[in-house]
Parts: structure tokens; sequence; C-alpha cells
């Protein structure tokens, strides 16, 4: 079901916003005038992505530095330092399709 959650001028290329969409936490990412969206919880310990930093498709964890691929969720690289707990593995993120139709940025949730 799409869901309406940005206009494409509330996100700046190479920007990013969080959104809440029937409860899921969302980040919506601008690459190059395209965007994607991906779970707003980091793989790793569920830090908030959207403080940390969009470089091209790469956004890194403002926590403990894993990166994700956003065109894709996969994740790239874990925590720095490693953390040594196998029980916390970076899990790639859960991403979602985008549409956008004139000014507006949709969901499918
Ligand atoms: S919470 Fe994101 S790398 Fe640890």
């Amino acid at each position: 079901m799409l869901i309406e959650v940005a206009r494409v001028a509330d996100i700046a290329d190479g920007g990013m916003i969080a959104v809440s969409v029937k409860g899921k936490e969302i980040v919506i990412c601008n690459y190059e005038g395209r965007f994607y969206a991906v779970s707003r919880a980091c793989g790793h310990l569920n830090a908030y992505l959207n403080s940390g930093t969009l470089d091209g498709y790469i956004l890194t964890c403002p926590l403990h530095f894993a990166q994700f691929d956003i065109t894709t969720g996969e994740a790239l690289s874990g925590p720095v330092p490693p953390d040594p707990d196998p029980l916390h593995a970076t899990a790639d993120l859960k991403t979602y399709p985008v549409q956008v139709k004139a000014d507006t940025i949709s969901i499918d949730i």
C-alpha cells in the first residue's frame, strides 16, 4: 500500500529524513535525485541512522560506524571496533519500494 511520506523538496540531494509510517521507523534518502527508503534502526544495535552520514549510496551509523548500501540495505561493514559478541552481528537493513510522482514521495509498506 503506497503511503505519501514527503515532498521531493523536503530532502536535498545527499540528505535524508526520518519518517514514521504505520508504526515503522524509516529513513528516506536522496542519492543523486533518486530516493531510497530503509529501516531507521541500525542493523547492529538499533541506533537511529538518520543521525549518521550519507556519502553517495553509503549510510554510516553514528554510533559504531557500520555502513550500509541504501540501494539494497546490505551491511557493507560492521561496527568499529568490531563487536566481539556474536549476538550483535550486523544485519542488513530492510528496504521499502519508493515511488515519486510529481513532487510527492510515497513508499510501499
Ligand atoms: S548501532 Fe550502528 S554500528 Fe552499532
